[in-house]
């Protein structure tokens, strides 16, 4: 098990075989069609399977790697319903970011069905924009979903020329 990040009452740590159930329940709350414990249990073994604990398990994070390494496609992400809103999806979603291997990582990528605005949302917060539409027919009606990407090559080099600016503003102040 691997700690990526924690601060107070809160930890963010990849998954063990001890969260499946709590991951299930929150996969049960979040999700019409849930993933079943055999792909939770394929996902420990293959993906990026990242948990958000406080007292509990209350969110959780699922990616994988693809194309060479130069592609990460964010599979599943999920918040407990009593504890959304409080930025936790943001925090999973760029902790997962500091994971990805920055040297070969050329963008990230992921699927969302348009009617869900609150996760549409969440990934434009964080830079993702729409390249394709794609759309179902069900049932009953159609459905349409958003391949969403992030250029993750472009974020890194602007948080790179971030740094480097404001090291460079306290240097300036330093000598000054
Ligand atoms: C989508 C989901 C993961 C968001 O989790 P969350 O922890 O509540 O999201 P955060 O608090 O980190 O929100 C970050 C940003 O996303 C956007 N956002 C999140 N929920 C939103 C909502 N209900 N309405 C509008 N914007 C929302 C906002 O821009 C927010 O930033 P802000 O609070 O500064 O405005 C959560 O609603 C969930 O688990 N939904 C069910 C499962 C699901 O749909 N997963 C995505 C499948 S593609």
């Amino acid at each position: 098990m691997r700690l990526y990040a924690a601060e107070h009452m809160t930890v963010i740590r990849s998954a063990t075989e001890e969260d499946l159930d709590r991951v299930s329940l929150i996969e049960s709350l979040s999700f019409g069609a849930t993933w079943t414990r055999h792909c939770l249990e394929t996902a420990l073994s293959n993906d990026i399977f990242l948990v958000y604990q406080q007292k509990n398990v209350i969110g959780y994070l699922i990616a994988c790697l693809c194309e060479q390494g130069k592609r990460a496609e964010i599979l599943r992400i999920a918040v407990h319903p009593n504890h959304r809103g409080k930025g936790i999806a943001k925090e999973l979603l760029e902790t997962s970011f500091r994971i990805f291997p920055e040297d070969t990582i050329e963008e990230v990528s992921l699927n969302v069905d348009s009617s869900n605005r609150s996760a549409v949302k969440l990934y434009e917060k964080l830079g993702f924009e729409i390249a394709k539409v794609n759309t179902f027919l069900g049932d009953l009606d159609f459905h349409i979903f958003y391949v969403m990407k992030l250029k993750f090559l472009e974020r890194k080099k602007k948080e790179i020329q971030l740094c480097q600016k404001s090291c460079s503003q306290e240097a300036d102040h330093a000598i000054h």
